[in-house]
C-alpha cells in the first residue's frame, strides 16, 4: 500500500498527516461524475461493475484522498430482499411495497449476499484501478437506518411510522431488525472477501432515538453485526449522525472507529467515546460553502481539538452535498495535509 494513513489512523497508529476521505466524495459536485449520469441510471451505475469501479475512482483521480470508498448504496440489499427499490429524480429513494406489518416484516428474504455480487464484483475492479494508491473501503447501512426507509418507504421527517412500529410492535420490530442484522453481516462479510479494506456502517438516522430507545431497539443488533465481522480483521467504521448523546452507547455497540458529526466538538466526543478508540470527523459538510479563509479557520479548529493524538480521521460530519464548490473541496483536503502535517518517530 503507497498511502496507508487511513488505516493508521483506523488502528490509532502514528501518522505524517492526519488522512482525509468525504463521504459522498464521488457524486454531483463532480462534473466528471454528472457526465456519467447523464447517460445511465444511479441504479445502472451502481450494478455494472465496470460504472460503478469507474465511478470510485474519480474523486481518487482528482484529488489526494487518503482513501476510496466504493460506488453503491445502502438501499442496494432491499430489492433482492423483496423490497421495490426506485431512485426517483429529484425524489431520492422510493420503496414502493414498504413493510407496515408483521406478514410484511416475515415475507423478506434473509439474502446471503449472492445477489449483491455485482458489488463484490466492482470491489475487485476497483481495488486493480486503484492499483495500491489508497485502501477501498466497503459500507452498507445499518438495521435501523434501513428499517425507517423499509418502514417508511422513503426518506422521512418524524419517523413515525418507523417509532409506531418500534412501539406498538415490538416483536415486529425486532424481527425486522434481526434479518437486516443478518443480511447486512453477511454483505459486509462479501465485500471484505471482495478486497474492501475497511468498512463503514451508516446508521445516518439513529440520532432521533433517545438513548433509551437505541440500547433497547437498536444497539443488540448492530452488536450483531461488529461481533460477527470482528474476525475478518479489517477496521470498521460505525457512523452516524445526530448522535451526540449516544456516542458512548455506539462504541459499546462496536466499531473501531466512531463517526462525529458537527453538532459536538471533536474533543469532547473523542473524550466520551475514549481516546483508545479512533474518530472520524467532523467538519459540517456546509462549511465547504464559505470563503476559503473560513474553511481554513474551521478545519484548523478540528485538528487543534483532535491535538496530533493518533487515530482522527478527517471526514465530514455527513455527505457532501450536489451543489458544493469543487474547489473548496480540493482546498480542504490540501488544508488538513498541511496543517496537520508533523514528524512520526519510527
Ligand atoms: O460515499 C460515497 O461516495 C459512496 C457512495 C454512497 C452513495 N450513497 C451514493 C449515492 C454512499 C456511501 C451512500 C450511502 C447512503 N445512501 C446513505 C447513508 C449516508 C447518508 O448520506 O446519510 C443513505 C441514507 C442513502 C440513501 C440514499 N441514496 C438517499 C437518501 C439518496 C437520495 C439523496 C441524494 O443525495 O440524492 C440516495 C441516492 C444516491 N446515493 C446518490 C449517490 C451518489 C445520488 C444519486 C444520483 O446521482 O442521482
Amino acid at each position: 500500500m503507497i498511502n496507508d494513513r487511513f488505516l493508521k489512523a483506523c488502528r490509532c497508529e502514528p501518522v505524517d498527516c492526519t488522512p482525509v476521505w468525504f463521504m459522498r466524495q464521488a457524486g454531483r459536485y463532480m462534473p466528471e461524475y454528472r457526465a456519467l449520469r447523464a447517460k445511465h441510471s444511479m441504479l445502472e451505475l451502481c450494478k455494472t461493475p465496470e460504472l460503478a469501479a469507474q465511478v470510485t475512482l474519480q474523486p481518487i483521480d482528482r484529488f489526494p484522498l487518503d482513501a476510496a470508498i466504493i460506488f453503491a448504496d445502502i438501499l442496494l440489499p432491499f430489492e433482492p430482499m423483496g423490497l421495490n427499490l426506485e431512485f426517483a429524480e429529484g425524489e431520492g429513494p422510493v420503496i414502493h411495497n414498504p413493510v407496515r406489518d408483521h406478514a410484511a416484516v416475515e415475507r423478506l428474504s434473509v439474502i446471503d449476499g449472492g445477489e449483491l455480487n455485482y458489488v463484490a464484483e466492482a470491489i475487485g475492479q476497483a481495488r486493480r484501478a486503484l492499483n495500491a494508491r489508497v485502501p477501498l473501503i466497503g459500507f452498507a447501512g445499518a438495521p435501523f437506518t434501513l428499517a425507517s426507509y423499509a418502514i417508511e418507504g422513503g426518506s422521512s421527517r418524524n419517523y413515525l411510522l418507523t417509532k409506531q412500529m418500534m412501539y406498538c410492535e415490538p416483536k415486529t420490530w425486532h424481527l425486522l431488525m434481526d434479518k437486516f442484522a443478518r443480511v447486512i453481516t453477511g454483505y459486509l462479510r462479501q465485500q471484505i472477501k471482495a478486497g474492501a479494506q475497511a468498512i463503514q456502517l451508516f446508521d445516518s438516522w439513529v440520532g432521533c432515538l433517545s438513548v433509551g430507545d437505541y440500547v433497547e431497539y437498536v444497539l443488540p443488533h448492530v452488536q450483531l453485526i461488529f461481533e460477527g465481522l470482528k474476525r475478518e480483521g479489517v477496521p470498521m467504521i460505525h457512523f452516524g449522525t445526530g448522535t451526540s448523546a449516544m456516542l458512548r452507547q455506539m462504541r459499546a455497540a462496536g466499531g473501531d472507529v466512531i463517526g462525529v458529526d458537527w453538532r459536538i466538538p471533536l474533543d469532547e466526543a473523542w473524550e466520551i467515546v475514549g481516546h483508545d478508540t479512533a474518530v472520524q470527523g467532523n467538519l459540517d459538510p456546509l462549511a465547504l460553502y464559505a470563503p476559503l479563509p473560513e474553511v481554513e479557520r474551521r478545519v484548523e479548529d478540528i485538528l487543534r481539538r483532535a491535538a496530533g493524538r493518533p487515530g482522527h480521521i478527517f471526514n465530514l460530519g455527513h455527505g457532501i452535498l450536489p451543489t458544493t464548490p469543487i474547489e473548496h473541496v480540493a482546498a480542504a483536503i490540501d488544508m488538513v495535509h498541511k496543517l496537520s502535517a508533523r514528524q512520526v518517530k519510527s
